[in-house]
C-alpha cells in the first residue's frame, strides 16, 4: 500500500512516501524566511508552502520511481492542529490529488501523527503505555491503553515547552527559534548557578506551566546572568519537570512503555534522562530520532497506515476542513472520521 502523506501545519513543508509503515522516500524543508522576524509570521508560512511543496512532491515521487501519482492508493495531509493557513495548502494539494487520482484521501491529526511515528516498527509497543508529546505548539501526557484507546491525562496551562525554549533562546540572542541552540549552549553552562522556580512541579500533578520559568529566566538575564548557565539551568528545570511527571504516571498507570515524541525530544538533555530513568525502571523507552522528533510527513504517513490497518476502508470526506486547536480527550490518527 503506497501512502503519500504531506505535512504543513506550521513552518516545516514536509513529503514522505511510503510502502505501508516504511519509508520509500521522504523531504522536510524548514522555513527560515521566519528568522529574521524572530517569530513565525503565518502568512509567510502559507506563502511559503505554497511554493516548496510541489517540488518535494516532485522530489519524493522521483526517489520512489514513480513518474505520476498514479501508483498512490492512499493521500493524507495533516489537518490540525496547526496554523489555519499553512494546514490549508498541504491539506488542498492532497485533496485534490486524491480526487484527481480517484484514490481515498485521510486527513490527519498532528498531535496523533507526532506518537504514531513509534507505529508499526520492529520493536513493537507494548500496552500499557504512557505517552510525553512536547513540541513547539503543545505539551501533553497520555495514557495508552492500545493504539486504538490514547487518553489525555493533561495539557500544559500556558506555554508549550518548545515555545519556552524558543522564547528563552531569543531572550538571550541565540536567534528563533533557538531551542536547538540553547540546547548546545547549555552544554557549556553550570545548571547549579542560576537559580529558576519549577511551576507546577507536583509529579502527581499531570499539568504543566512554563510561562512564570519563562519570566524568571528573563529577569536573571536582565540581572546580568551568564548566557550557557542560564541556559543550563533552564534545559534542566524543564527536562526535570517533564520526565518527574512522566515517570510517575509511568507508575502509577504500571505502563510497559514509555512514548516520547515532539521536537523537544530532539533535546540532548531529556533523550539522556529519559534513556537513564526508563533503564532504571526497566521499561520499554521509544524515542523518535532527532530528525523524525520534529515536524516530518513520515508520521503522517504511519498515522493513515495505522488507520488503514484498523479500517481498510477509512477515509476522510474531501470537506474536511483545517482546525486550528483540539480539544479532545481521546487521541485518534483520523481527524476527520
Ligand atoms: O514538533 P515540532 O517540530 O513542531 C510543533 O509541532 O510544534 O517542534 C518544534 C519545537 C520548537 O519549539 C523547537 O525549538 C523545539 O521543538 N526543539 C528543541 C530542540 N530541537 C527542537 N527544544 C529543545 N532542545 C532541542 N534540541
Ligand atoms: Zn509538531
Amino acid at each position: 500500500m503506497r501512502i503519500l502523506a504531506v505535512e504543513t501545519s506550521c513552518d516545516d513543508t514536509a513529503v514522505a512516501l511510503l510502502d505501508g509503515c516504511s519509508a520509500i522516500a521522504e523531504r522536510v524543508h524548514s522555513q527560515e524566511v521566519h528568522s529574521e522576524h524572530g517569530g513565525i509570521v503565518p502568512e509567510l508560512a502559507s506563502r511559503a508552502h505554497m511554493k516548496i511543496l510541489p517540488g518535494l512532491v516532485r522530489e519524493v515521487l522521483l526517489e520512489g520511481g514513480m513518474v505520476g501519482l498514479e501508483g498512490i492508493d492512499v493521500f493524507a495531509a495533516t489537518a490540525g492542529p496547526g496554523l489555519t493557513g499553512s494546514l490549508l495548502v498541504g491539506l488542498a494539494w492532497s485533496k485534490a490529488a486524491a480526487w484527481a487520482a480517484g484514490k481515498p484521501f485521510l486527513g490527519i491529526n498532528h498531535l496523533a501523527a507526532h506518537l504514531y511515528i513509534h507505529y508499526g516498527q520492529r520493536r513493537r509497543v507494548v500496552f500499557p503505555a504512557v505517552a510525553l508529546l512536547v513540541s513547539g505548539g503543545h505539551t501533553s501526557l497520555f495514557r495508552m491503553n492500545s493504539w486504538q484507546e490514547i487518553l489525555l491525562q493533561g495539557s500544559t496551562r500556558d506555554d508549550a515547552a518548545g515555545e519556552a525554549f524558543d522564547k528563552t533562546a531569543k531572550l538571550t540572542g541565540l536567534g528563533y527559534p533557538g531551542g536547538a541552540a540553547l540546547d548546545i549552549a547549555a552544554d557549556s553552562g553550570n545548571p547549579d548557578i542560576c537559580s529558576l522556580p519549577s511551576p507546577m512541579a507536583d509529579p502527581a500533578l499531570p499539568e504543566f506551566s512554563f510561562s512564570g520559568l519563562k519570566t524568571a529566566a528573563k529577569l536573571l538575564w536582565e540581572g546580568g546572568a551568564d548566557r550557557c548557565d542560564l541556559a543550563a539551568s533552564f534545559r534542566k528545570t524543564v527536562v526535570d519537570i517533564l520526565v518527574s511527571k512522566l515517570m510517575y504516571q509511568s507508575k502509577e498507570f504500571g505502563a510497559k512503555s514509555v512514548l516520547a515524541a515532539g521536537g523537544v525530544t530532539a533535546n540532548s538533555l531529556l533523550r539522556k534522562v529519559l534513556r537513564q530513568e526508563c533503564a532504571e525502571a526497566n521499561l520499554e523507552l521509544f524515542l523518535p530520532d532527532r530528525h523524525h522528533s520534529t515536524d516530518n510527513a513520515l508520521m503522517v504517513g504511519r498515522a493513515a497506515a495505522a488507520a488503514l490497518e484498523q479500517n481498510p476502508l477509512a477515509s476522510s470526506p474531501l470537506s474536511c476542513n483545517a482546525f486550528a486547536r483540539w480539544s479532545g480527550t481521546s487521541l485518534s490518527p483520523i481527524a476527520c472520521p
